[in-house]
């Protein structure tokens, strides 16, 4: 038996619909083809918050929960990484290659059939297991593998993102945002954010982003072309939709690139202004990454030494500490990965 956190039909509160409960779980036999991955540190994304909301397709009671785990190598199978090593699990469940879209019926880890990550061990296919990036913490190395495929995913393979570009990566206080932004700043591109708090935009400067602005201000549009100063946005990464992205066209150059991998404020769709098409801009749905994604974004890390930025790091699998994690992320008060430490 081990302990995990598992999805239930007794909510603890407003708004949500389900609960998320640490119990005692009875993993299945490793099969031929997987590994078996004992779980040292475990990050929570927005799509924990939507399915305990019971906002997200294909919901399954008592499947345990998360996509994002970095953990030891117990049992090989027929992973290519040695027993002892650290590593990291590709959440992304039948997408090879492709890169237009997963070539299967694409599954992402945490909702049964396919096991989450937040237990203390784990049985996965042996060919989602990577050697996990020496120089970061257990903390920084959990909060990678969804938010950090998405990302990656979003500003290179869709946005084409590369040295001297103008950047926008939308909601910076997320966790997607800020890999995006963190990549966009490694490749040597010029990085905006918008965000709703003064002090996220504040951090982000910190971390190499040359502006920010305040989505929430009325005059957001005409702040970012007063801060470009005759510069124009090449790329954007957003995940939320809302107001302010109706209006970003106006800020593009020519055939501009939008990547947009969420709707957090706009789940009822999107419209834009001429501007998109007058200035040829193109606007493209990203949805994570496929497995071969998931390599060449450990290896940009891993060659560029990018820290992932973690908001909150729990020690223990305990009911408090879900509860804590649960409550920063629908509240939308971290400011960057929610990690438990297992
Ligand atoms: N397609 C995919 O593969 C994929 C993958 C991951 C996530 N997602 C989706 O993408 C969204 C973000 O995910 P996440 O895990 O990064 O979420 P998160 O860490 O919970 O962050 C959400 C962020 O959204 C920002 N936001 C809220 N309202 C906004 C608005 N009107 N305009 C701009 N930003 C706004 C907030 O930024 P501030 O705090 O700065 O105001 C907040 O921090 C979610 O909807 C999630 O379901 C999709």
């Amino acid at each position: 038996m081990v302990l995990a956190a598992i999805l239930t039909d007794t909510p603890k509160s407003e708004p949500f619909k389900h609960g998320l409960e640490v119990k005692e779980f009875n993993p299945p036999q490793p099969q031929a083809n997987e590994s078996v991955v004992k779980v040292r540190a475990v990050a929570f994304n927005h799509r924990d918050i939507w399915i305990l909301k019971g906002l997200y397709p294909g919901i399954v009671l008592n499947s345990v929960l998360g996509a994002d785990a970095v953990g030891v190598l117990e049992k090989k199978g027929a992973a290519s990484v040695n027993e002892g090593q650290r590593v990291l699990i590709s959440p992304s469940v039948n997408w090879d290659s492709c890169p237009r879209g997963p070539e299967g019926d694409f599954r992402i880890l945490g909702m049964l059939p396919s096991p989450g990550t937040f237990a203390e061990t784990i049985n996965i296919d042996s060919k989602e297991v990577f050697p996990c990036p020496e120089h970061l913490t257990d903390s920084e190395a959990a909060a990678i593998p969804l938010a950090g495929l998405t990302a990656y995913r979003a500003l290179f393979s869709k946005c084409q993102a590369q040295k001297g570009d103008y950047v926008l990566v939308t909601g910076i206080g997320g966790g997607v945002a800020l890999f995006a932004l963190r990549f966009a700043v490694a490749v040597g591109a010029h990085v905006y954010v918008t965000s709703s708090n003064p002090d996220k935009i504040k951090f982000a400067k910190e971390l190499g982003a040359e502006g920010g602005v305040n989505y929430k201000d009325p005059n957001a549009i005409e702040d970012l072309k007063k801060q470009l100063n005759g510069k124009l946005i090449n790329a954007v990464v957003d995940g939320s939709g809302g107001k302010l992205f109706e209006k970003l066209p106006e800020a593009m150059a020519q055939g501009g690139i939008i990547a947009q991998y969420g709707d957090t404020a706009s789940p009822q769709g999107v419209s834009f202004t001429r501007d998109l098409w007058g200035r040829n801009c193109e606007l493209k749905g990203s949805t994570m990454g496929s497995r071969a994604e998931f390599a060449k974004m450990l290896e940009f890390i891993d060659k560029n030494k990018v820290r992932p930025v973690v908001s909150h790091s729990f020690k223990g699998l305990t009911q408090e500490n879900l509860d804590k994690s649960v409550s920063l992320l629908a509240h939308g008060q971290q400011l960057g990965k929610v990690v438990i430490e297992i």
